[in-house]
């Protein structure tokens, strides 16, 4: 077989790159740790001190997208928007809750009031679940969702959008990075998450 030649291995892992890119990445998205920018030799290594100071903060959570809200139409509006906040999904899949999987996700309430029908409701149609990244992750996430209740969420978030009230809300995201670590791990094995392309 013939031996690589360098310029063969470059041609081959542009195009892997370019394979590899993630679902969406919003105007607010990171070119240098994605590898899409065209970075020139030497500048390389400030790049990767710069892409590495960047990755302390570079967090995932995970979102979910209620029944009710898809049952609106709006996941396509919904993933613009974590896309236009520059998150980006590495990670997602449309899924039917069953009993068994919605009780153990929402394990944490089961004994709050609430938590029969909130199983009912997670059940009643299906879901889109997905892994967002970026800097701040979490916390731009649920600014993004607004408060819990949709009657009470800012004008212009996902909840006011697209919810109803505390219940039909229309998405969940996760609260913390203890919590993040463990839905996404609900929902998702390593081998369904987009490596970043510097992993490659
Ligand atoms: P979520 O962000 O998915 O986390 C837990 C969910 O429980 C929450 O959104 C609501 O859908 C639901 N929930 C929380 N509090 C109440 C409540 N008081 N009554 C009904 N549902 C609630």
């Amino acid at each position: 077989m013939a031996a690589w030649s360098r310029k063969s291995y470059r041609t081959a892992r542009a195009a892997l790159v370019r394979v590899a890119s993630p679902v969406c990445r919003g105007e607010g998205g990171d070119p240098v740790k994605w590898g899409h920018a065209p970075i020139h030799a030497s500048k390389q290594s400030s790049t990767r001190a710069v892409a590495e100071e960047r990755k302390q903060t570079v967090e995932r959570t995970l979102s979910i997208i209620k029944p009710d809200a898809v049952a609106k139409g709006a996941i396509g509006d919904i993933l613009k928007t974590f896309c236009d906040a520059g998150l980006t999904i590495i990670a997602m899949k449309l899924i039917h809750l069953d009993e068994d999987g919605a009780r153990g996700f929402y394990a944490v309430h089961k004994e709050r009031p609430f938590f029969t029908d909130l199983v009912a409701f997670m059940t009643s149609g299906p879901v889109v679940v997905s892994v967002l990244e970026g800097e701040g992750a979490i916390a731009k996430n649920r600014e993004l969702m607004g408060a819990t209740d949709s009657t009470q969420a800012e004008a212009g978030t996902i909840r006011a959008r697209f919810g109803t009230d505390i219940e039909r809300n229309a998405v969940h995201g996760s609260d913390g990075p203890d919590t993040a670590r463990i839905e996404i791990g609900y929902f998702f094995n390593a081998s369904e998450i987009q490596a970043p392309v510097e992993a490659l």
